[in-house]
């Protein structure tokens, strides 16, 4: 049954640093988001998600955080941030915060006094040994570092300034508990819960993702937090197949709502290899994945639907064509999505078609991520240029460089200096996007509209229509007496599709060409058609 408020939503992920600055320091802030909220309310959406907004020495831009219950200076204040809260909840839209518990930053005060001693109250918040194992960090070399003060090695999975927290220890549970219960407190509308599936590890067998308790710790987590609020909450899972996504977001479970998979993400890479080692996306693979993952949740569990975030080159240039077919290969990516069963999630600049931004050289990128891989694969020798396609195509940055407002000098982000250059265009921008009826900001509106209008798109089965063209993507939508058809040209080249009934007895919802539906598909064409039996 489709009951929750956060079923038929849809949500915007806003990285704050690079969103709106407002006093003119080069970094975007909370005032910031609250003076462009009239525009998210005119895109239509129902929550925002927020990256890091703590206090952070940012080794990984707020993912390190060094106090759960603050805001970063340089993001604004706690008065900023309630009044960010109410000022969305007039507009109803929600706000979403980023919980980081996998890891704390090495400044939080809890790490600063587990490393003084092994006689601290604070140390069993982490995880030490004696000797380090082969455990290897997610951003490269050992995940084992050397404390002089105790003599012990303590385990971080990302960068060294991340150490691990213990979830073993029932007194840490308890205070990251009672820090979110003060979130909640405060009347926000839920969680992203960052890289949630590593914290039932056991390092000793060198287990990470989904370890044997971290359900446990989840029921515990719902019921001592979030399960007593009207909340949505979703995990960030690389590791999640459909049969796991069901153990977090079954109905009877009491756990998450829903999790972020991955599978779809990892079809541009080498098997069993690293994001950066890359292969060409074959379209109907990503079909039969995400089609996998619409039929086996159905009824069973609850899907995220997304493209980007701020971890992820920007989809078009990934999968679109951000050459010729900008506008043209977004709305199609966009149509193909969300018409899907599951909670779409638009990441900042997505509405209005950013695309990736190149470097020419290392000393141009910022991400800790895309730093750790160049040095370490520098030294098992690849070449410069390798690493740098690698990093162009698949870096980190390429997501965060600021929000594109306007023509100005820099793009109405900021009027001072951007902590990351600006990707100025004189083509993409909100201004030129909302001045033109016919842009990719009015086909993200139209389709969270029609997602509010239309229960088939948020109830309807799902099934794949088969194709002759391996490019040529098609789906349905059942509900009794209704069928909604998704028809989408996955490519540069022409297709072909004829549709069984004739599009007279159906409704066109959408459609990215402004011309009749043929048996030819155009490069990037996707409409959708909706039937109904009377
Ligand atoms: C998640 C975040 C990413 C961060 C990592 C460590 O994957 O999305 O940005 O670097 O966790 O916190
Ligand atoms: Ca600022």
């Amino acid at each position: 049954m489709i009951t929750k408020w956060w079923q038929k939503a849809v949500i915007y992920q806003i990285y704050p640093r690079s969103f709106q600055d407002s006093n003119q320091d080069g970094i975007g802030d909370l005032p910031g988001i609250i003076f462009r909220l009239d525009y998210l309310k005119k895109l239509g959406v129902d929550a925002l998600w927020l990256s890091p907004v703590y206090p952070s020495p940012n080794r990984d831009n707020g993912y390190d955080i060094s106090d759960y219950q603050g805001i970063a200076a340089e993001y604004g204040t706690m008065e900023d941030m309630e009044r960010l809260i109410e000022e969305a909840r007039k507009r109803e839209i929600k706000i979403i915060m980023d919980l980081v518990v996998n890891h704390t930053s090495d400044q939080h005060p809890w790490f600063k006094e587990a490393k003084k001693s092994s006689e601290s109250p604070y140390h069993d918040f982490y995880i030490w040994r004696e000797e380090p194992n082969e455990l290897i960090s997610n951003f490269g070399g050992s995940a084992w570092t050397f404390v002089p003060e105790v003599g012990k090695y303590y385990l971080h999975l990302h960068a060294k300034e991340q150490p691990d927290l213990n979830w073993e220890n029932p007194q840490m549970r308890k205070a990251i508990y009672a820090m979110m219960n003060y979130w909640l407190a405060k009347g926000i509308g839920g969680f992203r819960l960052d890289v949630i599936d590593l914290i039932g590890k056991e390092p000793d067998r060198l287990i990470t993702k989904n370890g044997p308790k971290l359900h446990d710790y989840l029921q515990e987590m719902h019921r001592e937090t979030f399960g007593n609020y009207n909340v949505v909450t979703v995990g960030e899972t690389w590791g999640a197949t459909p049969e796991i996504a069901q153990l977090y977001s079954g109905e009877c479970r009491e756990e998450l709502s829903m999790v972020f998979q991955f599978e779809h993400i990892s079809l541009d890479k080498q098997t069993g290899k690293r994001k950066w080692d890359l292969k060409e996306l074959n379209p109907q693979e990503l079909h039969q994945v995400l089609s996998k993952w619409q039929v086996e949740l159905q009824g069973k569990g609850w899907n995220s639907l997304f493209w980007n975030n701020h971890d992820l080159p920007r989809i078009i240039s990934r999968w679109g064509n951000d050459d010729h077919y900008r506008e043209l290969s977004g709305k199609m990516l966009a149509i193909y999505l969300h018409f899907m069963q599951g909670t779409p999630y638009i990441y900042q600049g997505e509405e209005i078609g950013m695309i990736n931004y190149p470097v020419a050289s290392i000393e141009e990128v910022d991400d800790i991520e895309s730093h750790q891989m160049y040095a370490s694969r520098l030294k098992a020798g690849y070449t410069k240029e390798e690493l740098l396609a690698s990093i162009n195509a698949k870096g980190r940055d390429n997501a965060r460089h600021p929000m594109l407002w306007d023509d100005s000098k820099q793009a109405g982000f900021t009027k001072g200096t951007p902590w990351l250059p600006v990707a100025i265009s004189s083509e993409i921008s909100v201004k030129n996007a909302l001045a033109d009826p016919n842009s990719l900001f009015y086909t993200y509106q139209r389709l969270i509209q029609l997602r509010k209008e239309l229960p088939i798109i948020i109830e309807g089965n799902y099934r794949v229509i088969p194709t002759e063209e391996s490019h040529v993507l098609v789906y349905e939508r059942l509900l009794p007496g209704q069928r909604l058809v998704v028809v989408v040209n996955f490519s540069n080249q022409v297709g072909h599709f004829s549709l069984e009934h004739p599009e007279k007895s159906g409704v066109v919802l959408i459609h990215n060409y402004q011309q009749e539906i043929k048996e030819q598909l155009a490069p990037y064409e996707a409409y959708a058609i909706l039937y109904t039996k009377n």
